[in-house]
């Protein structure tokens, strides 16, 4: 029997050789994930960008530095909780350039919906007790939801029978400062349902 962080190594071996969709063509790295294999927390963002397509690692661009901020606020480190994208590959503008910055663009539905399976892998294997969206991409590939980020934020939801908290992206935050406050209201109500499994 294979533990989980063996588990997540095949998967990641696996992923690293994923031609798919057409990301997989242009990429530098694929992005599987970071973090523990037995976390009770999970992000999932939207894609790798530049900087994590050139490092391997998801969320350690500016919005990952944020993203690190918040996960050490609520006690937490990167290495205690786990990391990961609704895409392992970088998503760009002109797919023929992947050095060339600001070239980032959100996933295409088909995208996410060719990359799931990953995603559902790596969460059958960690088993979280509750996932947080990062902004509105990987809340509309999990939930398929028409509701818009504003909206749904905050609320409890459910993927595959765990919980699911959707909140702003770290990047927006970054664009708008007034957001801080409401994703940190958003984090309160996760480290609630982590302490006393009531939400
Ligand atoms: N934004 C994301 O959604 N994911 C990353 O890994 C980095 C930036």
């Amino acid at each position: 029997m294979f533990g989980s962080g063996e588990e997540l190594e095949q998967l990641k071996e696996k992923v690293s050789f994923c031609k798919k969709c057409p990301l997989g063509e242009n990429r530098l790295n694929a992005v599987f994930g970071y973090g523990s294999p037995d976390a009770d927390l999970m992000f999932v963002g939207e894609g790798p960008g530049y900087d994590e397509d050139h490092i391997g690692k998801p969320f350690v661009g500016k919005a990952g530095q944020l993203l690190t901020k918040i996960i050490e606020a609520m006690g937490r480190t990167r290495e205690g909780v786990y990391i990961a994208n609704i895409v392992k590959c970088h998503p760009m503008i002109d797919p023929s350039n992947p050095e060339k910055r600001s070239n980032d663009r959100p996933p295409a539905l088909k995208e996410m919906e060719m990359c799931r399976p990953y995603l559902d892998m790596q969460l059958k294997i960690i088993k979280p007790k509750i996932i947080v969206t990062l902004g509105a991409s990987s809340t509309k590939g999990l939930l398929n939801n028409i509701e818009t980020i504003s909206r749904i934020r905050g609320s409890v939801r459910e993927y595959k029978g765990i919980k699911l908290m959707p909140t702003f992206h770290p990047a927006a935050l970054l664009r708008n400062q007034d957001l801080k406050k409401i994703v940190w209201e958003d984090m309160k109500k996760v480290m609630h349902y982590l302490d006393t499994c009531e939400i």
